[in-house]
């Protein structure tokens, strides 16, 4: 399957990229649309094992350091304490506002990166690299992020778009 682009017209534009085996091409996909820099890739549980090498290997092959933030997998975690352990994690890795989240891994992952991405020093930009169906085909477009709170899901939510979404995905081959 050839890479498709799809061009967003938003408040920020950003390219929708679709194929198959994108993951393996994430530095030359990132560096395109941002300079080398610090990039904490934020992971679920599951999805580390899979794909985190993948990804750290090829954004550093491009020049950009990379730091992980790996939480445990499920809804239980699309919280505001994981969300305020991902802004704390990348405060104590010294991540700076020219540097750049990754969001690997499905809807969870997707939204916990943007909501963090949208707050973390008033906003940096964020990669999103779905790996389920959800996320690619819905969670991961059009920037809306959330976390849960006790009194309901994604109640609370923040609009953030970024530079690029590498959707993954060929039919429902993921990633
Ligand atoms: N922001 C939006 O517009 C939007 C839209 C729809 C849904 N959502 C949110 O998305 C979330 C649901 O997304 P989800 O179903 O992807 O949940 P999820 O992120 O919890 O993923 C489901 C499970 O699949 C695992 N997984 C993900 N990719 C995998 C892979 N390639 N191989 C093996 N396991 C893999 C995960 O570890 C997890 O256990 C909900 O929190 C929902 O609120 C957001």
């Amino acid at each position: 399957m050839s890479t498709k682009t799809i061009h967003v017209n938003a408040s920020r534009d950003y390219d929708v990229l679709i194929g198959s085996g994108l993951l393996k091409d994430a530095g030359t996909l990132v560096k395109e649309v941002h300079a080398p820099c610090k990039v904490c890739i934020v992971c679920d549980s599951n999805v580390a094992p899979l794909y985190r090498k993948t990804v750290q290997k090829s954004l550093e092959a491009e020049g950009f350091e990379t730091v992980i933030f790996t939480f445990p997998a499920g809804e239980s975690s699309k919280t505001l304490d994981v969300m305020g352990a991902v802004l704390n994690f990348c405060a104590s890795r010294r991540l700076t506002r020219t540097d750049l989240f990754v969001a690997l891994g499905g809807g969870v992952t997707g939204d916990l990166t943007g909501f963090a991405a949208a707050t973390f020093l008033r906003g940096i930009d964020y990669v999103q690299m779905p790996t389920s169906l959800l996320a690619a085909v819905d969670s991961s477009v059009g920037g809306k992020t959330a976390v849960d709170i006790p009194s309901g899901k994604n109640l609370a939510p923040a609009g953030h778009l970024r530079y690029r979404h590498v959707r993954n995905a060929a039919g429902c081959r993921l990633p």
